[in-house]
């Protein structure tokens, strides 16, 4: 039997990676946090110490080494074999990571390894362009959003939660160029598929998004 690929799209703070992992977990599917991945090259950048130009973010590809691993409902990011799930969710890392997933070798890259990933198994993967790019045939397609106001409140939490000194105002700018940056690059913009289900989760409740995900993923099995 073809192994099924739902795909989840949408901009930054709609809450995609928090009900991806639920939803994933309870289908028995494999999450994919593409993100991360992109922002596992914005860490390996960042720690080359020196200014982060387009030409040192495209130096540390070749030889990047990039695991997801998904248990028990989390995902484990690791960067040459050395975790780093807590190190890529920083402002700092939120700060250049628009502008590492804008470079198209860096897309190619991560294009290819997520089509890979998506080969033998049933997986649930999002992003910005898993069901516009990456897997324009995937069994499922969703387009998850909300307000800027409610994402950037959802941020606001988050990281106010992992103790950092965060500015509401700030963190809602950030997402709004960060959304700019995102749907107005070259290659794989942030944009929903046409066939895409549109999900708007702005008022909603973790619940009650994860439970239109897996009647959708259920429909398509
Ligand atoms: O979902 P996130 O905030 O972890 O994504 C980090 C950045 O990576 C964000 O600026 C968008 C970009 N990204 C992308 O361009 N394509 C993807 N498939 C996933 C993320």
């Amino acid at each position: 039997m073809k192994n099924i690929i739902v795909a989840i799209d949408g901009p930054a703070g709609a809450g995609k990676s928090t009900v991806s992992q639920i939803a994933a977990d309870k289908l028995g599917f494999t999450y994919i946090d593409t993100g991360a991945m992109y922002r596992a090259v914005a860490y390996k950048a960042l720690q080359q110490k020196a200014e982060v130009t387009d030409e040192l973010i495209i130096s540390v590809l070749p030889d990047i080494e990039i695991t997801l691993k998904f248990e028990n409902a989390k995902t484990k990011v690791f960067a040459d074999g050395k975790e780093i799930t807590a190190e890529i969710r920083t402002p700092e890392i939120n700060k250049i990571v628009s502008k590492v997933a804008a470079l198209v070798p860096v897309r190619e890259k991560l294009t290819e390894l997520q089509r890979k990933m998506g080969q033998n198994e049933n997986v649930l993967m999002d992003g910005r362009d898993i069901g516009t790019f990456v897997f324009p045939n995937a069994d499922v397609k969703i387009f998850l959003t909300a307000s800027v106001e409610e994402r950037a409140r959802r941020r606001y939490e988050e990281l106010k939660a992992k103790g950092f000194d965060v500015n509401l105002k700030e963190i809602e700018k950030d997402i709004a160029k960060r959304d700019k940056l995102d749907s107005e690059r070259e290659m794989a913009p942030l944009k929903k598929a046409d066939d895409a289900i549109l999900l708007d989760t702005t008022g909603l409740s973790i619940d009650e998004v994860v439970e239109k995900i897996i009647t959708l993923c259920e429909n398509a099995r």
